[in-house]
């Protein structure tokens, strides 16, 4: 884990701090708070997960799991801890709870105009299988990603060959 970073599970107390965070990183089409409320009433089905720094959210991710799909509903971390590794460890642990819930397949929604989402993806060996043209709110295209858990074996690492 990066250091001091801690990841456990979102709870109801947690929604208020993180709707916030979530109209700060995502201005064109954030969730409404109400949107949190009926995602973690809904745990059979649902994993949220936040990151925290010396008592703080600074991340926060969550998944839908119906087998053999399972789907990053959400992942975000404030920017002032990007690039440390908590994008990285908060998807690792979707990744597991993934294959725990034995989805053969994760899918995502990334815009085409997030490279560092899309490289983040990729290098969990995610491959982008789809466009869905217009789909945010503000016209930008869609690209859709996968992950095929069955034939990469058991590891959440990133692929040897696409560490940077
Ligand atoms: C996309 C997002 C979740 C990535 O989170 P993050 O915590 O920055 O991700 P990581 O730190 O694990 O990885 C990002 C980069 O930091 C690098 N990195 C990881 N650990 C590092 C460390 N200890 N020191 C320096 N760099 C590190 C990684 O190599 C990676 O590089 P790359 O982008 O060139 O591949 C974050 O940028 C974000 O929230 N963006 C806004 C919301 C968003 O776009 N969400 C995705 C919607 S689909």
């Amino acid at each position: 884990m990066p250091g001091g970073v801690t990841l456990r599970e979102m709870t109801a107390a947690d929604i208020p701090a993180v709707h916030e965070l979530e109209r700060r990183l995502f201005p064109v089409d954030a969730w409404p708070l109400q949107m949190f409320v009926d995602e973690l009433a809904q745990a059979e089905t649902r994993h949220y997960l936040v990151a925290e720094r010396a008592g703080k959210i600074v991340g926060y991710a969550g998944l839908m799991c119906m087998e053999p799909i399972s789907d990053v509903q959400t992942i975000a971390v404030i920017p002032e801890h990007e690039g440390q590794g908590i994008g990285s460890a908060l998807l690792t642990e979707l990744i597991r709870e993934s294959r725990r819930r034995r989805a053969e397949d994760v899918l995502l929604e990334v815009r085409a105009d997030n490279p560092r989402a899309q490289q983040l993806y990729r290098r969990y060996g995610f491959q982008q299988i789809h466009i869905r043209p217009r789909y945010y709110r503000d016209g930008v295209d869609a690209l859709i990603m996968r992950l095929r858990l069955g034939t990469r074996g058991p590891d959440t690492t990133p692929r040897e060959a696409d560490r940077p």
